[in-house]
């Protein structure tokens, strides 16, 4: 099968993960026989850097040409710091989101039991945690209207949702939990008690339930949803919201897993075109270090696999991935003392995915970043 993807590394750590995800879906490319022809483009704070301009034209004209996307990170400090900037790198990503109208954005959590000893969070409140946040990622008050008033004493950002911007991740959402490997179960997380916004989308949920009645709603405000997710998050199976709330229910849900840097995402969108990326942020700390965790990317890439219809490559890719956390092949985020680099993970599960790994691993040799194979 020939592939066209479109790589955009981007800033910080960007580039270091991504090239291990395309590093793996070369060895998947070889083992099945596939072609991947990858297009490079910019966007961010590199792109501003190159070109004046966080998301150049040509870097949508090669995502609208290409069969899927494969995004590193964005942002860089000296934008962060100065709120006066005109420019700034997140504007490409949210342009391009919306130019490609990705609107369903889909963050998966579970847990790994090799790593449950290094959660801030009890072993036994996350055994068995599998759920996944559907966050809608194209509307809501990253989109609305922004002004500051010009003698700098007032802000406003407004938050819009239209019925139909609802509706059809609603319907994802719904369809989602009906799948045979999912619990049947719905969580829709709003602030109904306080948002028009937020009541207008528990309406719509409620109009829309009845049509998949083998799914169980329920709602719950945000704040109490930030609470439940670490008390108790074996109680979700699907969470539906809004763009900001999930942006911001996701990252701390990551916590669960251990890491943000192990977290994937895809966000899907109504042209047939889907973009992959890790959920964490650009981590100008550790840029060029070999230490960022490319975990998150390469999973991404696996469910870039499965959007293509590429499932027993997708499902070898999480394979390997389980199989260097099994064995506590991890990075400096996980576990700050034995840690792995980056490439080192990357080398691992393309050995992993090449089948040259049989299952003894030498590991002192890889800590010296030798051969990684007896
Ligand atoms: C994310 C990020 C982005 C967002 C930023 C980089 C604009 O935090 O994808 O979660 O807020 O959506
Ligand atoms: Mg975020």
């Amino acid at each position: 099968m020939k592939k066209k993807i479109a790589v955009i590394e981007g800033d910080g750590i960007g580039p270091e993960v991504t090239q291990q995800s395309i590093r793996i879906l070369n060895a998947i490319a070889e083992h099945f026989n596939h072609e991947f022809e990858y297009t490079y483009c910019l966007m961010g704070a590199d792109a501003i850097d190159k070109t004046g301009n966080p998301l150049p034209d040509e870097t949508i004209e090669v995502c609208l040409n290409s069969d899927a996307i494969l995004f590193g990170a964005i942002g860089h400090p000296k934008y962060d710091n100065d709120p006066t900037a005109k420019v700034r790198p997140e504007q490409g990503l949210l342009k391009l989101r919306k130019s490609l109208q990705l609107y369903s954005n889909i963050r998966p959590i579970k847990t790994y039991s090799s790593l449950f000893h290094l959660s801030p969070l009890k072993a036994k409140n996350i055994e068995g945690v599998d759920f996944i946040i559907f966050r809608e990622l194209t509307g809501g008050i990253y989109f609305g209207k922004k002004e500051t008033a010009a003698d700098g004493s007032q802000a406003t950002d407004e938050c819009t949702y239209t019925r139909q911007e609802i509706e059809r991740i609603a319907h994802l959402a719904f369809q989602f939990a009906q799948k045979p490997e999912r619990r049947k179960k719905l969580t829709l997380v709003d602030k109904a008690n306080v948002l028009e916004t937020s009541r207008l989308w528990r309406k719509i949920v409620q109009e829309i339930a009845p049509l998949y009645p083998d799914v169980a709603v329920d709602y719950m405000f945000v704040d109490n949803a930030a609470m439940q997710i670490i008390l108790n998050p074996k109680q979700f199976d699907v969470i539906l919201t809004e763009n900001m709330f999930g942006d911001i229910i996701s990252d701390e849900a990551s916590v669960i897993s251990g890491s943000l840097g192990l977290l994937p995402s895809a966000s899907l969108g109504t042209g047939g075109l889907a973009l992959f990326e890790p959920i964490h942020g650009s981590y100008p700390q550790a840029a060029g270090k070999d230490i960022a965790n490319p975990i998150g990317s390469i999973l991404s890439a696996a469910m870039m696999l499965e959007y293509l219809g590429l499932h027993e490559e997708g499902n070898l890719v999480r394979e390997a991935v389980n199989w260097t956390l099994m064995n506590s092949f991890v990075t400096k985020d996980i576990d700050p003392v034995n840690f792995y680099f980056t490439s080192t993970i990357g080398e691992l599960v393309s050995d992993f995915v090449s089948g040259k790994v049989s299952g003894s691993v030498n590991s002192q040799n890889i800590e010296l970043r030798k051969s990684t194979i007896i």
